[in-house]
């Protein structure tokens, strides 16, 4: 409680220290300093909580403790203390990823906790899993006897050090526990661990192996039932390129197949991975389920290996999570929607209805924290779209190539920060392009033909780059463009 209580402080006496110019107003943020994945989100107790990897004394990667917010509409958060602070023989070194379960009224969080075990702190070190629990969903006890899973349970065909991320889910009787792991030859996998009572755990099989196109090592693992099907999802790093998708070092890719619970093995091809989002920023997503019957997903939205100007430049702060998305099953594919309760924080609606444009159009509103939903149709244009974040020498572009039949996200002159386009192939529908556009001080987040597929990414525009046009190569229609403040007080 003590060290709680230091860590509190600090973030306190030194919160008037942050930078506000790229902060975002309606994301999760850390309070202070550095954050990343997202973990243990749950709905508990009338409240979503929502964890997250948290270097609280710096904005660069550290000590990795579990910081901590609750909402109650997974929009307008509250941090609550820390959850977890890292320097116990189980986690000297850092409370890695982890989830949490409720069982018995309580609330359960498992983590990996990494410890060094000699000077490169690259090679050097072990991984094993731990237990923390809850009366309140705020203090948390960790558990006297952890690890609850040590290096000496890892199976043979496993790495001895890469082993993180437990997600824990209750099928039947038993309780179940995946991690993240690779074969110590250069492919991901996925390990399978079963306990009754939470503390005592078995090893079951290796649940999923990737192969060469797939990453080396598998982070952060979920799996969840989706209609009739499941879905795995994991976080791959080294991920090798594919045409048009996979430009990031590391990305997330999720693969539907049928879970063989008993067996502890998930029936799947290992060939139809498919990116869960297509933009720049987009990491480690981790889901659950609510009393609405919803799954719903957050992701970190940043990546590793990429600069990050508010780290760079004294900003005393990095990393923010993306929009919580909601996860639908159509046609075999996977489907991600903005939560719905971001539309009650609407407010100064500007409409604009059939609007022919060849050329490009200023539109008579501007902003950079906003929603905007707009259609494009019939378009004989070769190329049309939006630019954002628009001022002197600084634009965000978002266009789509109807002979390529590719959208792409464009922030080569969004202003400081990293650069790049993102394409992905999207097919008109009805002779239709559907966007929804979510920009956030610092960040865009992209829905493309209700959730078809995804782009996120982080933008550092100057404060005085806030307007919009419409554009087309050729002869195009709007049929409707909407755009509302997104106000979170
Ligand atoms: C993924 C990850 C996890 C690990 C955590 C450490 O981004 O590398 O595998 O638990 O970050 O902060």
């Amino acid at each position: 409680m003590k060290k709680i209580k230091d860590v509190e402080k600090y973030i306190q006496e030194n919160k008037s220290r942050l930078n506000l110019q790229y902060r975002l107003k309606y994301h999760l943020m850390g309070e202070y300093g550095w954050i990343n994945d997202p973990n243990g989100f749950i709905y508990y107790k009338d409240n979503y909580h929502l964890f997250y990897q948290h270097n609280p004394y710096d904005a660069v990667w550290g000590p990795m403790h579990w910081g901590h917010a609750i909402s109650k509409d997974l929009v307008k958060w509250n941090y609550l203390p820390i959850a977890l602070v890292p320097g116990d023989d189980f986690d000297k070194d850092g409370c890695f990823s982890g989830s949490a379960i409720e069982k018995d009224n309580m609330l359960y969080l498992f983590y990996t906790g990494h410890i060094y075990t000699g000077p490169d702190r690259s090679k050097d070190y072990k991984q094993v899993q731990n237990l923390a629990y809850s009366k309140d969903g705020i203090y948390f006890i960790k558990y006297s006897k952890n690890p609850v899973i040590g290096e000496k349970q890892i199976p043979e065909e496993a790495s001895k050090k890469d082993f993180r991320d437990p997600k824990v889910f209750k099928k039947g009787q038993y309780h179940y526990m995946l991690l993240g792991s690779n074969d110590g030859k250069g492919h991901g996998q996925i390990l399978l661990y079963k306990s009754i009572d939470l503390k005592k755990w078995n090893f079951v099989d290796i649940l999923a192996r990737g192969n060469e196109k797939t990453g080396k090592n598998w982070e952060c693992p979920d799996l969840f039932d989706l209609e009739d099907r499941q879905v795995l999802m994991v976080s791959a790093e080294y991920i090798k390129t594919r045409e048009n998708d996979f430009y990031s070092t590391h990305s997330s890719i999720y693969f539907i197949g049928d879970l063989d619970i008993d067996r502890g093995i998930f029936n799947f091809d290992v060939d139809g991975y498919q990116l869960i989002d297509y933009g720049f920023d987009f990491y480690a997503p981790q889901t659950t389920n609510d009393k609405l019957g919803r799954r719903l997903m957050v992701a970190w939205m940043d990546m590793w290996g990429e600069s990050k100007p508010t780290q760079e430049r004294g900003h005393n702060w990095a990393g923010a999570m993306t929009l919580p998305r909601e996860i639908l099953l159509v046609n075999g594919k996977l489907y991600f929607r903005p939560i719905k309760e971001i539309e009650n924080y609407r407010k100064n609606h500007y409409k604009l209805v059939n609007l022919e444009i060849d050329g490009e159009k200023n539109i008579n509103t501007y902003g950079d924290c906003y929603e905007l939903e707009v259609e494009f149709e019939g378009c004989k244009a070769e190329e049309f779209g939006l630019k954002i974040r628009k001022g002197d020498n600084e634009e965000t572009i978002l266009s789509y190539k109807r002979y390529e039949s590719l959208f792409i996200f464009d922030r080569n002159k969004s202003g400081i920060g990293p650069k790049g386009q993102r394409k992905i192939n999207v097919d008109l529908k009805n002779n239709k392009l559907k966007l929804r556009i979510f920009v956030d001080v610092s960040s865009v987040e992209i829905f493309i033909n209700d959730g078809e597929k995804v782009m996120s990414g982080r933008i550092y525009p100057s404060k005085d780059s806030v307007n919009i046009s419409v554009y087309s190569k050729g002869k195009c229609k709007i049929n409707y463009l909407n755009k509302w403040d997104i106000v979170v007080d």
